[in-house]
Formats: C-alpha cells, structure tokens, sequence
C-alpha cells in the first residue's frame, strides 16, 4: 500500500460514515502563541471543540502535517518522527466512546486487515481527579480484544493534551500493534516503549478543558479526536520494521547513500536517517505559506538547529549545501502532489538551506577550533562546563547537540543543565517582556481576545485600503495585552501611512458596526471578495466575518459582535518579519 492509497483509503472510511473531510492546516497556528507548530489534527479544531459551531458540521475527518519536537533526541531509531502526517477523525459533541472505539477497530481489523491478537490497548486507569475509563475497556471487550490485550495506565500514559498550555483535554485510549517480538521483561505490555509494542492510533474522549489558572472545567460538548500515524502504519501495513524502508524514505535514503559512496565515506545509519527526516521536516517548514526562515527564536530556531544539524553531519562527509539542496528537492517532488504548497515554494527552500548552509560554515570552523580548545586538555570521562557550552552557542551557533556530539567523540560530557541555566538566566529579561504571553491561545474565548481579533482584521481591511490589495496575510498572534499581524509587503510603511491605517481602523470603531458572521462554500466566499485563508477543498464550508465597509475576512472566530466594543485603536511598532515580510504590533485601549 502507498501513502496516496493509505490517506485516500482513510479518510473514505470516515466519510462513509459521515464524516466531512476538511483540508490539512498550516504547521504554524494561527492565533495560538502557546506552541511552535501545528502538533495534532485537532489542534486547529480548537474553537470548534470548545463548542464554536464548524460549517462542516460535527462529524469531521482530515490528513494533517504535524510537527513535534520533543522526539528530538529518538529520531534516528525504527519509529520517531519530528515530522508526521496524521490522519484524524472528529465528534464535536456528536459519537463518542461506543461508536468511536467501533469505528476504530473496523478500520484496522476489516479494512488495514490486521489480525485482532496483533493488536493491543491502553485505556486510563484512574488517579485521584478522575475514575478508571471502564467504559472504554467494556467496549474494546466488546470488539472481542482479551484481557492481557488491554492495560491500564495512569495520567502519564492515558491522558491527552490540552496541545499548548490551555483547550481541550481528556482520557484517552491508545492502539498498539504488537510487532511480535519477546517482550523485555515481565512487566512489558501495551505502553512499553521497548520496541515490542508500536503506537499507531489514539482516539482521545476530549470532556474537559484546562483553563489559564491551571484548573479544568468540564465541556459543554463531548467530544472524540483521533489521531493515527501514516508512517507507522504504513511501516507495519507493508511489513517492514522501520519507517525509512517505507517508499516515503527510500527515494533521500538511497541518494544520500549514493552522494556517502561517492565520497568514500562512510555514515552511522542513525545518522543517515537523522538527515533523512530533517529534511524532510525542513523542507515542509520551509515549505509552508508563513515563510518562516532560519533565525534565533520561536519557529526559526527550531528550524535553525535542524538544518545545522544536518550540515554537520554532511560536512563530515565532505558533502556540500548542493547535496543538502537535492535531498530537499526529492522531497519537494514526492510530496508535491499531496502538499502543492512544497512546490509553489521550492524557490524559498532551496535559497534559505543554501544561505544558512554558508552561514554556518562560516562559524562552525571557527567554533570547531574554539571548541577543541576548551576540550584539549580534558581528561577521558571529563565534563564540558555549561558555560563555554553556552558560549559555542552563543558565539558560533552551535545548538547544544552539537556540542555535545564534539564532546562524545572525545569520550567526555557536557554539563547541559549548566547550559540551560545559562542559557534561561540569557532569556530572562526577553522572556519576562514576554509575561502573559502563555495566557492566550486558540482555547482563550475571553473577551479581550475576541476583541483584538476583530481589531486585527479592522487592521488587514485598512492595510489593503491604503497599501493596496496585494498584501497578504503571513500570520497573526494574540495575546491579551496585544495583537501581532505579518503581511506580505516589500518595503518599510511609512508613519504617515502607519497614520491613516489607524485612522481607518478607529473611524470603524467610532461608527459601532455590528459584525457579522454567515457560513457559505469556500467558493461563495472567494466570489463574495472574502479575503483569508481559502482551502483547496471544493465546497468545503466557512465561517466570514463581516464588517461592512471595512473587511469581509474567512476566519473561526471568536469575534466582538460591535466594533463599538474595541477602544481606541494604537500601532505600536512596526518592523520588518523577514525578507518580504512586514510585522504590526498593536494595541486596543480603554
Ligand atoms: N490529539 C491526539 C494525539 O495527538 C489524537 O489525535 O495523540
């Protein structure tokens, strides 16, 4: 089976049961300042699963691009990704339990043909705030799954989310295949992460949400969302152990080899494969609408170490950012069908690898020799300080696991909690401008929130009133004490154009215009003028805010239902986001 077929095969299940399949989201969300990147399908569902009504309706399925870095340190063994496509299916406030455990075990058993002894599952055992899930375990009896098949585990094992700091949480019920091997131990079973048992499905029962103060508040609705992996499944569906046999790795795989033989070098397989996935996760960072490039914080960091990550591996084989460019360009072509978005950018993912592929260069041999000073006289089983790990970060880029690699091949270690204390004592002063910022996200529906959202698309109208209609919307981020709004523009806006942006923006609050929302076709909103991000998906259903006169936008919500309720209006700073990109900051008081 293929990825095409498995993608088509599983969102086709769903749809015949009523499921609407929505397109897959950005890996940058919008609106949400408390994570990096899209980590989950449900992620963008956020509104709707707090009980926002979606145009599609209440039985939803999709394939999404995720992101999740805390894998890091695993990529490079059988099954962990950074990057992954999940395949998701969705009840806001519709099935639950019964028909979603059901549905589940039809897929993998009828349609995936998995036997049922290979299978196993966890579900949640229960701790001092919540009662053991027997419901969940009646129903997996139900399907005909035996006792040993199915473990209870604590919160740690069988509690999911909320995705960032606040939203929606519940207990959850994970499926295992069981690869077949002996188990480590007698304590070994579903959950075990010895190898035996591979993760590829969790179907969460989403009953609470977590608020800003930390305490957790039961939903109006109850909701199911699922995820499963694509890659493993199509690891286990096609035999293999591991997902590079998979055809979604063989094509980099097989050219990385040839580039190694080449050279007469040889590589590590783990690090074969690391370079293998972080291109591919690169390149669809890369890749996405937002234009997110290498830099120093947030996204771009993250994006930074991956690539640098890479570039050290390659240079010591002697391959040059002309390789780097072709692997990403493999995955530019396998994916293109799939996500055209990887195509219409190549320009922006090659340019960017090979410009942070010279600027690390430039740096790593200079903190090469740096590092091999502080490491010369260090003993065999000796420890690097935290300090001059974070000066090699600091000066020469080096991302600590790099430094902690130079340090391995001297058999010797590195204080990487002396370089985090480092490293946080640095951020402190940014992080506490930054206050509150961890308040916000796609779960806050306060009122200060809705606010600032309909002022940010007051904002968008007035910029395409007077910058003209070309400019486009790169990202927005709210927090309760500000907006931010990235757009596409190519120079500086001046401050009396910054003037008569406010101007518009506050003359719509004066004039207390009553928003409105309607819900029409993708295609209706497009010829209706609408502006805002347009799935692919022909007659896929949106919401549109309008304000009449000032901005008619596709968006989720939540919105002010009167401009009258903003306040005065005020841009605070404007500055430049990254190439072609401006970025507006600003408030609303009073
Ligand atoms: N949100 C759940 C997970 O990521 C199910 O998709 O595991």
């Amino acid at each position: 089976m293929t990825a095409k077929e498995l993608r088509i095969m599983y969102v086709n299940f769903f749809k015949e049961r009523g499921h609407k399949e929505i397109a897959s989201a950005s890996l940058l969300p919008e609106n949400d300042p408390t994570v990096l990147f899209t980590m989950a399908g449900m992620h963008p569902l956020v509104p709707y699963l707090l009980g926002e009504k979606h145009p599609e309706g209440k039985r939803l399925t999709d394939v999404q691009k995720c992101i999740r870095t805390e894998d890091i340190d695993e990529v490079g063994d059988d099954m962990h990704l950074i990057f992954f496509e999940m395949l998701g299916n969705w009840s806001l406030g519709d099935y639950f339990k019964e028909e979603s455990i059901a549905m589940s075990y039809e897929f993998l058993t009828e349609c995936l043909r998995i036997p049922s002894q290979r299978l196993a599952v966890t579900v949640f055992g229960g701790d001092e705030t919540a009662p053991p899930d027997l419901e969940a375990e009646r129903i997996w009896r139900a399907q005909g799954l035996q006792p040993e098949q199915i473990r209870r585990l604590g919160r740690d094992g069988n509690w999911w989310g909320p995705a960032g700091q606040t939203g929606p949480c519940g207990p959850d019920t994970e499926i295992f295949y069981d690869m077949g091997t002996p188990g480590c131990g007698p304590d070994c079973g579903p959950g075990c992460n010895c190898g035996k048992y591979v993760e590829i499905w969790n179907n969460v029962f989403l009953q609470y949400n977590k608020t800003a103060d930390g305490s957790f508040t039961e939903l109006v609705q109850k909701n199911v969302d699922t995820g499963m992996g694509l890659e493993r499944v199509l690891t286990i569906f096609n035999g293999k152990t591991n997902v590079y046999e998979t055809e979604l790795f063989l094509p980099v795989m097989t050219r990385l080899e040839e580039f190694l033989s080449q050279r007469g070098k040889e590589m590590p397989q783990k690090n074969r494969r690391v370079i293998c996935e972080h291109i591919r996760a690169v390149s669809f960072i890369l890749g996405d609408p937002k234009k997110i490039a290498p830099s120093n914080t947030e996204q771009g960091y993250i994006l930074r170490r991956l690539i640098r990550r890479m570039i050290r591996l390659l240079r010591q084989a002697e391959l040059g950012s002309e390789h780097l460019c072709e692997l990403a360009e493999i995955v530019i072509g396998q994916y293109g069908e799939a996500y055209p978005e990887l195509g219409e950018n190549r320009n922006f993912i090659l340019e960017q690898l090979q410009k942070e592929y010279a600027r690390f260069s430039k740096t790593l041999d200079e903190g090469l020799k740096k590092a091999s000073r502080y490491m010369e006289n260090m003993e065999k089983g000796g420890m690097l300080d935290g300090e001059s790990a974070f000066k090699l970060y600091d000066t020469y880029g080096f991302p600590i696991e790099l430094t902690a690699e130079l340090a391995r091949e001297k058999a010797c270690d590195v204080d990487t909690e002396g370089f985090y204390r480092k490293f946080r004592e640095h951020q402190e002063k940014s992080r506490q401008g930054a206050a509150g910022k961890f308040a916000g996200g796609l779960a806050d529906h306060s009122r200060q929130t809705a606010r600032l959202h309909t002022a940010t698309h007051l904002l968008n109208g007035a910029l395409r009133a007077v910058l003209g209609e070309e400019i486009s919307q790169r990202g927005s981020n709210i927090t309760p004490q500000r907006l931010r709004f990235d757009f596409s523009f190519g120079r500086k806006v001046t401050a009396e154009e910054l003037a008569r942006v406010e101007a518009i923006v506050n003359q719509a609050i004066d004039k207390k215009i009553d928003v409105v929302m309607e819900e029409m076709t993708s295609g209706e909103a497009y010829a209706a003028g609408a502006v805002g991000v347009f799935t692919d998906k022909y007659g896929e259903r949106v919401k549109v805010y309008t304000i009449p006169g000032y901005s008619k936008e596709i968006c989720g919500g939540p919105h002010a239902r009167n401009t009258g309720e903003l306040g005065s209006f005020r841009i605070i700073k404007e500055e430049a986001s990254s190439a072609g990109v401006r970025r507006i900051k600003a408030v609303i008081e009073g």
